[in-house]
């Protein structure tokens, strides 16, 4: 059989980054692919349609040591999660012209872990979903967001019942007595450092916080301190970390709960999409000043 070849684009982390990371932290590179899969191998071979960008992505440009992920290697491909077609295969699971989801396990290695059988967009609900969940399940929810369109998106697209601009908001915790009189039950944290701070002061006696992420530590040379953790044993607060990983199992019954709601308008979600490989950095790069409204993808391929 003839050796088919095709041509295959990276892009390459330059070094490791020090505080925010730039497009210049990153270029790009071109070789080939070889597309013919050997005969008695389970090779795939993918082409991507769509990549993801996430926040952790910037923890992995950087030294790791101890970490759930593994540090991006300088010199090296960058690698993340997205939605890829299945050129050629040597796996009956995976047949070609299959569209599969691809996800960064612990280790930081590829693994192909769904196929697609259903038509709709590949990204499904990031954080929005989760004030809409707790919405569905009566909550009172308040967002906090870096502007004025997101806030406003947040009340009238989400259907939160309040929410602020944290960058206008000078003293976080009379904010937060502002919207929360008598106190917080469930925090949901994904920023960190003042927010959390203040948060902990604000919560109800026997609150939870799920702790997701702190976006506003990545880029710091040295992680802001907590001061007000003593709430934790004075209102016996529960917090608690928990990582994505951990639920990928529980993933095709999320879809078969989640599909439904979206298909019924229930739960919304806004995709920000960057068209193109050669925006990925910049799309990357803009996580971490706001610049994306909604789950930031990059097009590659819409076949
Ligand atoms: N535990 C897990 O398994 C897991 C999985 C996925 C994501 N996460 C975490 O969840 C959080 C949200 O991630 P996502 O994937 O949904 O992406 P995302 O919300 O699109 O993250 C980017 C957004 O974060 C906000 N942001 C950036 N710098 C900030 C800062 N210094 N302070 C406050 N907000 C800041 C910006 O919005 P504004 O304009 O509102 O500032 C930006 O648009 C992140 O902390 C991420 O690490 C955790």
């Amino acid at each position: 059989m003839a050796e088919e070849v095709m041509n295959n684009k990276q892009i390459i982390l330059k070094h490791y980054v020090e505080g925010y990371p730039k497009e210049s932290d990153m270029e790009f590179k071109n070789n080939n692919i070889k597309l013919n899969v050997q005969e008695g191998t389970n090779v795939v071979v993918l082409k991507n349609l769509y990549l993801s960008c996430d926040p952790y992505m910037r923890s992995r440009m950087s030294k790791l040591e101890g970490c759930y992920v593994q540090s991006f290697t300088p010199g090296s491909p960058i690698t993340g999660c997205g939605v890829a077609k299945v050129l050629k295969s040597g796996d009956s699971n995976f047949q070609e012209g299959v569209v599969v989801i691809l996800v960064v396990e612990k280790i930081g290695m590829f693994h192909l872990r769904w196929r697609m059988d259903y038509h709709d967009s590949p990204q499904l609900v990031s954080k929005n979903g989760v004030g809409q969940f707790a919405k569905m399940l009566g909550c009172c929810v308040v967002g906090s967001a870096g502007n004025k369109q997101k806030v406003d998106m947040l009340k009238t697209k989400f259907g939160f019942d309040e929410a602020f601009n944290y960058k206008e908001e000078h003293d976080l915790d009379a904010t937060l007595k502002r919207y929360f009189p008598d106190g917080i039950d469930i925090y949901f944290e994904n920023v960190g450092g003042k927010m959390l701070d203040a948060v902990l002061v604000n919560m109800k006696l026997h609150g939870r916080i799920a702790v997701c992420g702190m976006i506003s530590q990545y880029n710091l040379d040295k992680t802001e301190g907590v001061h007000n953790l003593f709430c934790l044993i004075a209102k016996r607060i529960r917090m608690e970390g928990f990582l994505v990983f951990d639920y990928y199992h529980l993933y095709p019954k999320y879809l078969e709960m989640i599909i439904p709601q979206i298909k019924a308008g229930n739960i919304v979600y806004v995709e920000d999409i960057a068209e193109g490989f050669e925006n990925a950095p910049s799309a990357l790069v803009g996580l971490f000043s706001g610049l994306n409204v909604g789950k930031q993808v990059v097009m590659i391929s819409c076949e």
